[in-house]
């Protein structure tokens, strides 16, 4: 099992395999290692999970801290909520098993972008304790929570996409934050005040906490 763990097959993963339909599938271990392409990029692979309620920043903040990884050297991706919706998860609607499966699917896929060495963005809602800490255990110490506070007052008077407007006129089912909860991360590793302060500000907090935990170097990659 130790052996199994070193080739990049974690506990967590070991389980779920158990747990699959398919069973005549064997775990190929790679030539190119995660430690590998980390030593050549000059900095970790990790997921940053954005969550917070529609409007309050995920994909701005995502997309600012990517373009600031970026020029610093550093190899980055966003997986953003409604990207992912029109493929990968294009079969998936809004029902609370569907939100599920929906976490699940890019966590699974931000793993294999952290194998690849990659600094990955994820920009989804997921409103729900459980949900994210599915992805915390799958994803284990990769996993950085990045909470978006921003109050639902000031979400609604943004209301970029006008999702609000209709929510509270009833043409949209299971919206969350009107008629389907979000709960806050109890223990956040970083809250971003994107209600109140600026982007530049939001942006600094994120790349210093990653060069202040050994992610980045304060130089950035190569
Ligand atoms: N500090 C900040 N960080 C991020 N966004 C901010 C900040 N201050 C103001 N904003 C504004 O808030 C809005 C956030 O919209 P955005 O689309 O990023 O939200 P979202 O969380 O991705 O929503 P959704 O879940 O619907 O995709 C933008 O108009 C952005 O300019
Ligand atoms: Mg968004």
């Amino acid at each position: 099992m130790e052996e199994e763990v070193k080739r990049g097959m974690t506990r967590e993963r070991q389980q779920e395999r158990r747990a699959a339909k398919s069973s005549n599938v064997v775990w190929h271990a790679p030539n190119v290692t995660r430690e590998m392409r980390e030593a050549r990029n000059g900095h970790k692979g990790a997921v940053l999970w954005f969550t917070g309620l529609s409007g309050s920043g995920k994909s701005t903040l995502a997309h600012a801290v990517e373009e600031r990884l970026h020029a610093m050297g550093c190899h980055t991706f966003v997986l953003d909520g409604d990207n992912v919706r029109h493929g990968l998860c294009s079969d998936l609607g809004f029902s609370e098993a569907d939100r599920v499966e929906n976490i699940r699917r890019v966590a699974e896929v931000a793993g294999l972008f952290v194998q690849a060495g990659v600094l990955t963005l994820t920009a989804f809602i997921s409103p729900f304790r459980r949900d994210r800490a599915q992805a915390r255990r799958l994803l284990g110490d990769d996993f950085i929570e990045v909470y978006c506070a921003a109050p639902l007052e000031v979400c609604e008077q943004r209301d970029v996409k006008g999702l609000y407007r209709r929510a509270r006129a009833g043409e949209i089912a299971d919206f969350t934050g009107v008629s389907s909860p979000y709960e806050p991360p109890e223990k956040p590793d970083i809250i971003a005040p994107t209600g109140e302060e600026s982007l530049e500000h939001c942006v600094n907090l994120v790349v210093d906490w990653l060069a202040g935990h050994g992610v980045i170097r304060p130089e950035g990659g190569r």
